[in-house]
């Protein structure tokens, strides 16, 4: 069913235990967010993803699902789940759902069952394989999340794989039965009247035949055996199939995928994916991963960006974030603390104008920024423990991994939302189940509302005007300045509009030419950063992190 409003849409998503508590214990749920879906609209987005909202004993908070078919106590019941999703609807937004079905948590009855006896008939849902013998594993992978892939049980004297976290365990893709499970996942929720999905690592479902040893990598040996396997496409078919009955939309994580392999999934109209979220964009400061860190680097960044706009346009669609709950605030990383607001309205302006669908995450709409942490002990998360390990065995200090847990965890992205300046961030009325920020007192949204130069309302602003301009969303891609160390330069084209986006990434002026082919006092600047933006002989000199935009008509 070829659909396009999955196309002009922005999404907001979700990180449901640090979004707002509504019944005092301290941990974000449903209430909070049924209290919040007027702001949630107000922002001018057309859909909420939920991260998972499934039972689940938290080993990767709700990316281990011990049960897919109801909602976790912590966050309310089926109930609730359903006046959430009414009320998302009357206000015309859409309501997504993590499909996190590369694996399940290891306290999911499937895989207990499958614990009992290799002649259990869950026993074959998971990755269940003997030794090499000499207690070695059944290959050399590692996993993501903790050490090595392959957890031994002594009673079944077998491994199962887990790529992810022990409590992770993978399943079996190849077994048609737990193929059937997954589009009856996807059926339950579909039915009830979700709109689609954001499939977890979904690119890893099918794995190489014999699961032969990896390339001997610090982390993750074996992906390239996993991240895009044999039965990938034939398995996302498969699933196209169901999703086909619903006028829904998916789109996929997809880690290590370029921008050419996406199009194998997102493109043509018999696609198996709607958009993919990409990863390259977001390596501009590291190496692989967030957590191995280098100088930001804005021409890495634009060429990533470039890549997926050239290669996908026409063709396929883009997924466009700077922030999710798996990394480190964006203004921390590509912005700047001193000039967080103009960084912040800058690096909003330079993502959603590219064409594709926009996903703000909680918080990000304000500017939140990261936490500093005190000690290692502060934090919770299984990937800042995992890194700890391998950075002491690199002989680093505890000192040292504390700055570096402290600059590249992903737990920077799961503070409690900033709602107010009272105690806890009006996130909670009793002390929440991780630490708030301590400048929620500047940074919150309350005061965001009062203020008409906020990031917030700059936010609305710029989804406004992306929805009620189509070249914003369909007009095609041209960068201009690709060797600028402090500038990105796009212009966009559809029919008879024109727009050129003009970001700056340093707090130096720079002088801007408008490039050729464009009078800048033809245009009309329909957004910017700064108050006034003087134009002398179609250039100017920009200010920090300064973004304008033009828009040219009758071109
Ligand atoms: C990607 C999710 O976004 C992340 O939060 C999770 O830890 C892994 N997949 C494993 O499910």
């Amino acid at each position: 069913m070829e659909n396009s409003w999955y196309k002009e849409m922005a999404v907001y998503q979700i990180w449901p235990r640090s979004f707002k508590d509504g019944n005092g214990d301290g941990i974000g749920d449903l209430y909070g967010v049924l209290d919040k879906l007027d702001y949630i609209k107000s922002i001018g987005v057309d859909a909420i993803w939920f991260s998972p909202l499934y039972p689940s004993p938290n080993a990767d908070y709700g990316y281990d699902i011990a049960d897919y078919k109801n909602i976790s106590p912590e966050y309310g019941d089926l109930e609730l789940f359903k006046k959430v999703l009414d009320g998302a609807h009357e206000r015309g937004m859409r309501v997504f759902m993590d499909l996190v079905v590369n694996h399940t948590s290891d306290e999911h009855p499937w895989f207990k069952e499958s614990l009992k006896g290799k002649d259990n008939p869950y026993h074959d849902y998971y990755i269940w394989r003997k030794g090499k013998g000499d207690k070695k594993p059944p290959n050399n992978w590692l996993s993501t999340f903790e050490g090595g892939a392959w957890e031994y049980n002594e009673e079944l004297d077998e491994y199962y794989l887990h790529v992810f976290a022990k409590k992770q365990p993978d399943l079996n893709m190849d077994n048609p039965k737990v193929r059937e499970e997954v589009k009856s996942i996807m059926r339950f929720w579909l039915d009830m009247g979700v709109d689609g999905f954001r499939e977890d690592v979904i690119t890893f479902i099918s794995k190489a035949e014999g699961l032969p040893d990896g390339f001997p990598l610090p982390v993750a040996t074996g992906i390239e055996h996993y991240k895009k396997g044999p039965h990938i496409h034939e398995y996302l078919r498969e699933f196209r199939e169901v999703l086909n009955d619903y006028d829904c939309f998916v789109v996929g994580e997809s880690p290590m995928t370029g921008s050419k392999d996406a199009l194998e999934f997102t493109a043509g109209e018999d696609r198996e994916l709607d958009m993919m979220i990409s990863f390259d964009h977001m390596q501009a400061d590291c190496i692989m991963t967030d957590t191995i860190a280098t100088p930001f680097s804005l021409r890495k960044m634009k060429k990533a960006f470039t890549h997926w706009q050239e290669d996908l346009y026409g063709k396929a669609w883009n997924a466009l974030y700077i922030e999710n709950h798996d990394h480190p605030r964006i203004i921390n990383r590509y912005g700047s603390l001193k000039y967080r607001v103009e960084s912040a309205k800058m690096l909003a302006t330079m993502c959603y104008l590219q064409c594709g669908t926009p996903f703000v995450y909680q918080g990000q709409e304000i500017g939140m920024t990261n936490i500093t942490l005190s000690s290692i002990d502060q934090f919770r998360d299984v990937v800042t423990f995992n890194n700890e390990r391998l950075f002491k065995k690199f002989g680093f200090s505890d000192k040292k991994y504390l700055e570096i847990a402290n600059r590249t965890s992903r737990e920077n992205a799961r503070t409690p939302v900033q709602w107010d300046n009272s105690q806890y961030a009006g996130f909670s009325t009793v002390e929440p189940w991780f630490y708030v920020n301590p400048n929620y007192t500047e940074i919150n949204v309350a005061d965001a509302e009062k203020d008409p130069n906020s990031i917030l309302n700059y936010y609305r602003k710029l989804l406004k005007f992306r929805k009620e301009h189509k070249v914003a969303i369909y007009g095609d891609y041209k960068e201009h300045y690709k060797n600028s160390r402090s500038l990105y330069v796009y212009e966009r084209n559809l029919d008879s509009q024109r727009l050129l986006v003009v970001s700056s990434f340093t707090e130096k002026h720079v002088q801007f030419e408008a490039p050729e082919g464009f009078d800048l006092s033809k245009g009309e600047l329909v957004l910017s950063n700064y108050r006034m933006c003087p134009v002398t002989k179609n250039s100017f000199v920009t200010r920090p992190y300064e973004t304008r935009v033009y828009l040219f008509d009758e071109v």
